[in-house]
């Protein structure tokens, strides 16, 4: 299917909600990354947005609701779950439970859990509660590639793929939702984001992080290739290493860069650099831009190791899968 993908913000908002209760798919700003929406109880809607991103079948959608009162329809919502909605959402949390019949197998592909968002950017707002049904909706990149902040970066991907891009301006955090599952043993964060494992301990205090093991380590969507620029990346953590590596990509005739906090710039002396941010959140809602913009002008991105934890942790879980392994010491 060829579309003339159309691009507009609140004007369209009415086109854009008919667009999905008729059985198509629009792409719609979350205050994380935009999402690629379709009626999460349409399986050809679903099977609409697995073909416009060129996304492996055995990857879950997750379900965007306007309000909590609609979780009932769709999981089995339990008392933590209820807890998490509370003190997080609308925000950039994704909760997984048991999924109930309503929901059509080719969402969560196949599983017997989904995972819920309540989004808080109000045109993303404005959209679900106009639309009136849970909305599947991965990232609106193709799949692979960076998650997209702005209606241009999905236009970059989406283009003739889909209808519409309702736009919704830059994404105020910039990285996808964190996302907990309270239907394994022990409450889990499958995908670290800026609401962090600290926060989430402060309701659930047993809660942990995903660790890849041999007996877990075919959870839908880990370790899958994600976050991958069209240039060559890698993450250093020594200075010397990096301007090793940058300087033998410009004798080879490349044009490289460093990505690296603001406060460490200084570093580089006169070598292209970009400032991240200064810290978590600023760097989390820059990174994916960042990446984006790099990949149009430079050879390659060398970007500098980041904390394990918090915020910063979540945006090196992305860049570890941008670098695809590829770490200079
Ligand atoms: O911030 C976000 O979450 C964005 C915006 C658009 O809402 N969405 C997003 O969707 O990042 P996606 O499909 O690119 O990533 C969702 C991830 C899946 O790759 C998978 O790892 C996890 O959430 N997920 C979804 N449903 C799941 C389930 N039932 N069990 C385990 N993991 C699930
Ligand atoms: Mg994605």
């Amino acid at each position: 299917m060829f579309y003339e993908t159309e691009i507009g913000g609140r004007e369209k908002l009415g086109a854009a909600v008919k667009i999905i209760n008729t059985g198509g798919i629009v792409a719609f700003p979350t205050e994380t990354v935009y999402g690629l929406g379709g009626n999460a109880l349409d399986e050809s809607a679903v099977r609409k947005i697995y073909e416009a991103k060129n996304r492996p079948a055995d990857n879950p959608f997750t379900v965007h609701l306007y309000d909590f009162g609609q979780a009932r329809d769709i999981a089995c919502v339990t008392r933590d779950a209820e807890r998490l909605f509370e003190k997080f959402t609308p925000g950039p949390l994704t909760v997984v439970l048991e999924k109930k019949s309503l929901i059509p197998d080719a969402v969560t592909a196949g599983l017997p859990t989904v995972g819920i968002r309540i989004p808080s950017h109000p045109l993303g707002r404005e959209f679900l509660k106009e639309c009136d049904l849970p909305v599947a909706a991965p990232s609106a990149n193709m799949s692979g590639r960076i998650s997209p902040t702005s209606a241009e970066f999905v236009y970059e991907d989406m283009k003739g793929r889909i209808p519409l891009i309702l736009d919704g301006g830059e994404c105020e955090v910039g990285i996808e939702s964190t996302v907990i599952s309270l239907a394994s043993n022990v409450p889990t964060i499958f995908r670290p984001g800026t609401v962090t494992l600290e926060q989430i301990r402060e309701i659930l205090p047993e809660a942990v992080l995903f660790t890849q093991s041999a007996e877990n380590s075919r959870f839908p969507g880990f370790g899958r290739r994600h976050y991958v620029p069209k240039i060559p990346c890698a993450v250093f953590s020594g200075v010397s290493a990096v301007d090793k590596a940058y300087d033998e990509e410009l004798f080879a005739g490349g044009n490289p860069v460093i990505l690296a906090k603001n406060s460490d710039l200084p570093l580089f002396g006169g070598r292209n650099k970009i400032g991240l941010g200064d810290a978590g959140k600023e760097i989390a809602r820059n990174v994916f831009r960042i990446l984006r913009e790099c990949e149009k002008t430079y050879s390659r991105i060398y970007i500098e190791k980041l904390s394990a934890e918090g915020e910063e942790g979540a945006v090196m879980n992305r860049l570890y899968g941008s670098c695809e392994g590829e770490v200079l010491k």
